[in-house]
């Protein structure tokens, strides 16, 4: 396939905004692939702030950095992403390059454990605030399941009506594929 793949494009949206030295939001910690990912295209001078609510999820995230010798710069919370204004340094405010989100359940963990509506637009909201300009929030959006797809409708209503002088906001979708696929909503600052 020539076209990007839905990890690969998430990816590479937050590569395309993020330096060496960044500060960045893992919104959805889970298993720790993607603020492993983060923690490498920030390095050892920059700063991965990593959220997730579940025990396990930050013990797995925490599991994969030390394997690949990335723990030093990641701060993990297990704490909800609708808290990230109590606890992302006053410092990184403003200085946010890059977020990124995988709405839905834990690969592995309780199916029932899942990210909400109202939190994940409060999450959306603060980190938006917190953007450099040029800054992107990646979501990844999972609406398989049931609760997946109110979460799915109330992000979508939510970005399309951001100010387009505020922000780039778009969507990247396979719209010939069953089983709905999860698909990219990014949030580029201006
Ligand atoms: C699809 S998984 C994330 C997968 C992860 N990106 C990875 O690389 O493995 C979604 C995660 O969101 C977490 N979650 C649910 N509600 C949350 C909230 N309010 N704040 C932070 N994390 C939340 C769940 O516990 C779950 O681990």
């Amino acid at each position: 396939m020539n076209v990007l793949g839905i990890l690969p494009f998430a990816r590479q949206l937050l590569a395309n905004a993020i330096t060496e030295g960044d500060n960045v939001i893992d919104g959805t910690a889970g298993n720790g692939h993607d603020t492993l990912f983060l923690a490498k295209l920030v390095g050892k001078t920059g700063k991965v702030f990593a959220f997730d609510i579940q025990e396990q999820a930050i013990l797995n995230t925490k599991v994969r950095l030390e394997e690949n010798d990335a723990l030093t710069q990641v701060t993990l919370f297990q704490k909800g992403h609708e808290e990230v204004k109590s606890f992302v340094p006053n410092g990184a405010i403003g200085n946010i390059t890059g977020a990124i989100f995988n709405l839905g359940y834990l690969p592995g963990g309780d199916k029932a454990i899942v990210t909400k509506p109202d939190t994940t637009l409060q999450a959306i909201t603060d980190i938006f605030s917190m953007l450099k300009k040029g800054g992107i929030i990646v979501l990844v959006i999972y609406y398989g399941h049931e609760e997946g797809k109110s979460e799915k409708d109330e992000v979508i209503n939510f970005v399309s009506n951001i100010d387009q002088t505020e922000a780039h906001v778009l969507s990247y979708q396979f719209i010939n594929q069953k089983n709905n696929p999860p698909f990219i909503v990014a949030i580029e600052k201006r």
